[in-house]
């Protein structure tokens, strides 16, 4: 079976907009992906990380500390899948690596968040593809691929149906290091996407038909990060 992680937005699982139906209807399509595929999921942290981050920084809580507050409301947004999936999904979000590894074993969809301060759940999923030689990474987010520019601000930004991994190191190295929705990945992430050319798959999280196209390896509407 290929190995497949898909890294999902907070932003695309809880942006409260009749999150439940989305989160029952995805967890019903990754159960008959999993038929096909050994599946790892990423869950994001989203809007309800970035309100306690603020709540936190307002307080004047360091940045690290607000990374570990990061961390955890990742891991309770792979909870809500983990609560949707039901026995097809391993109970609790691992916390490491081998954790996901050992609990794939059991061939449960295997769910995580963050790890560790200083990066993105975009470079967890890099990184839990790298360790379990995954064919592909999807990026389910809320734009439907990878522009020349920031859609939402710019008219005249285009979609790109490919990349190439230089092409996206230079893109996540223009925006430099800060995350933000709008950033197509973290930079860390990028590197090592680029370094275990780990084919990525940017599609819109929402668009179920399309993401379900996306993890198969199938045509899908969003754009291809290759060699
Ligand atoms: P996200 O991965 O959701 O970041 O982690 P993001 O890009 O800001 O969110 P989306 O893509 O719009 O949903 C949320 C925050 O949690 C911390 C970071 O502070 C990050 O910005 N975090 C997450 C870590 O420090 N380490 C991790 O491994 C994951």
């Amino acid at each position: 079976m290929e190995t497949v992680v898909v890294s999902i937005g907070g932003s695309v699982l809880v942006p409260d907009d009749h999150d439940n139906t989305y989160i029952i209807k995805l967890a019903k399509m990754l159960k008959d992906v999993s038929e096909k595929v050994r599946l790892f999921v990423v869950a994001g942290g989203g809007r309800i990380a970035r309100y306690y981050i603020k709540l936190g920084r307002d307080m004047g809580a360091d940045e690290s500390y607000l990374d570990d507050v990061g961390i955890e409301v990742s891991r309770l947004n792979a909870r809500m899948l983990i609560v949707a999936l039901g026995d097809a999904a391993y109970h609790i979000p691992a916390k490491t690596f081998d954790e996901a590894l050992s609990a794939s074993k059991g061939h449960k969809i295997v769910l995580m968040g963050g790890t560790h301060p200083g990066h993105t759940t975009d470079a967890v999923s890099a990184m839990l593809g790298e360790r379990a030689g995954a064919v592909r990474l999807v990026n389910a987010t809320s734009v439907d691929g990878v522009y020349t520019s920031d859609p939402n601000k710019d008219p005249g930004a285009k979609k790109l149906d490919k990349l190439n991994f230089k092409e996206l190191l230079s893109i996540c190295l223009v925006v430099g290091g800060g995350a933000g929705p709008n950033v197509v990945f973290d930079p860390l992430g990028a590197k090592i996407v680029a370094r275990s050319k780990i084919e990525t798959r940017v599609v819109h999280g929402r668009d179920l038909a399309e993401l379900k196209k996306a993890l198969l390896g199938l045509e899908f509407k969003g754009t291809v990060i290759s060699e």
